[in-house]
């Protein structure tokens, strides 16, 4: 478990350079898991070596699974085939990350043996009922603590195809059932409320596997193979969100991010940020393994607060607390509707942000399923990410642009997803620094 730690990010700016951020958290784990199952060696490059990818690295290995780790953000997987995992002496420790044991239900429903997943205090509190309903419906069988974790996943129940339509637009439940469907006998059929990431079907199709797909649906059938593969894994478009609304907020900015992850169902921030006066450009734009790749370059410029359109919400909806605070340094209000899923990530993301942004000086009203935000003047103080990794990195953008440095608590689960943003914000020109945890209750 992480010690707690805290940040101190001071104003600073602009922001110049150019940065690779690491590579794509969503496709990391999904790499991991379909080589393990494929018959032969996969090598997987630009991999995230971050707690949560790392975590289902491990719960892969105690399966059975032989990875190694030739090189940093390299790893070279010898696919254990199918139906070829094990039982697991332990129980499987998914840490912080919900796309690891959200996809790993999926996948060890279909197996022979019973498993158990757990997780960190904050996975702990998640959701696991859309995950759980959709695969009961195909036959398994999955015991929790009244839909939270641990997950008790009952083996050897041969499970069926069925054609499902989530009520939530999630991309980790969507692949759950769709690695389930794996091991169904016959066709396995998903449709979204709306179209969300889709890795697992480019990657399942990449590893060989037959599988047919378009925005907001997929289906496949059970009983094929999949083949090793090789992959190189983006930059993830997440991670590079902060440095994205950085360059946007800092005057005398001008920022190059190199070879990111342009999948479209990523990408709704650029829309928004445009739509807000952002200056970003893409260049290089050109494919690899599968998904769109390029550079973005950023400069600064002055931004308008907008109505988020709420089609655009679920294709960015890991890059809404990076959204807070350009809201806040834009001009006039910025209204974010249908992102209630933002309560339920590793915090309550709405909750959390508005939070701090009140405390830098901000006017924010909160609502169900998002907020109103006020552009204004950030004055400096404290502010609690609450554990949330992409609350922290977005505070850090908070203290560049405030008036005076910004504290911000409980800063080391940005190791989950994003171990370099100190360094890489340095290199940048941010002024952001470790500091030992206070315990002092915030005024
Ligand atoms: C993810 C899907 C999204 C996203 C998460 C990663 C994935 O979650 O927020 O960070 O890799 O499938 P939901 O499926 O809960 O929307």
């Amino acid at each position: 478990m992480s010690t707690r730690l805290d940040w101190i990010s001071r104003p600073a700016g602009p922001l110049r350079g150019e940065l690779r951020v690491p590579g794509d958290k969503s496709i990391s784990h999904r790499a991991l898991m379909l080589a393990a199952l494929a018959e032969g060696r996969s090598r997987i490059e630009g991999f995230l070596e971050g707690e949560d990818t790392r975590a289902t690295a491990a719960v892969l290995q105690q399966l059975g699974a032989r990875i190694s780790a030739p090189a940093d953000g390299v790893r070279v997987v010898d696919g254990v085939g199918l139906h070829g995992l094990h039982a697991a002496e332990q129980p499987l420790d998914c840490g912080n990350a919900g796309t690891g044991m959200r996809l790993l239900a999926g996948l060890l429903a279909g197996q022979g043996f019973d498993s158990m997943l757990v997780g960190d205090a904050s996975l702990s509190r998640r959701p696991m009922r859309r995950v759980i309903d959709p695969l009961a419906a195909m036959g398994a069988r999955i015991d929790s603590r009244d839909g939270l974790p641990p997950l008790h996943i009952h083996g050897g129940l041969g499970l069926c195809g069925v054609r499902i339509d989530t009520p939530v637009a999630s991309a980790q439940v969507k692949s759950a059932i769709l690695l389930a469907g794996l091991y169904a006998k016959g066709t396995t059929g998903v449709r979204e409320p709306q179209p969300t990431r889709d890795y697992t079907e480019r990657m399942l199709a990449a590893f060989g596997w037959p599988i047919t797909f378009g925005p907001g649906w997929a289906r496949l059938e059970g009983g094929h193979r999949l083949r090793a593969a090789d992959a190189r894994i983006p930059g993830d478009f997440s991670s590079a969100a902060f440095f994205i609304v950085a360059a946007c907020v800092t005057p005398g900015s001008d920022l190059v991010l190199r070879e990111v992850g342009l999948n479209p169902r990523r990408t709704g921030l650029l829309d928004v940020l445009r739509a807000m006066g952002a200056d970003i450009v893409i260049e290089h734009l050109a494919e690899q393994g599968g998904e769109p790749v390029g550079n973005l370059r950023v400069c600064h410029a002055p931004l308008r607060g907008i109505e988020v359109p709420v089609a655009l919400v679920a294709d960015m909806i890991d890059e809404c607390p990076a959204l807070f605070v350009a809201a806040a340094r834009a001009q006039g209000r910025t209204v974010l509707r249908g992102a209630a899923e933002l309560r339920v990530k590793e915090s309550d993301r709405i909750a959390v942000m508005a939070a701090g942004l009140r405390r830098l000086g901000l006017a924010v009203e909160e609502r169900l399923d998002g907020a109103v935000i006020e552009g204004g003047a950030l004055r400096g103080g404290e502010v609690d990410s609450c554990g949330d990794h992409r609350c922290a990195m977005s505070f850090a953008l908070t203290g560049l642009v405030a008036e005076a440095p910004v504290r911000i608590r409980d800063c080391a689960n940005v190791a989950t997803s994003f171990p370099g943003f100190l360094d890489s914000a340095r290199a940048i020109g941010m002024i952001v620094a470790m500091e030992p945890a206070t315990n002092e209750a915030l005024a």
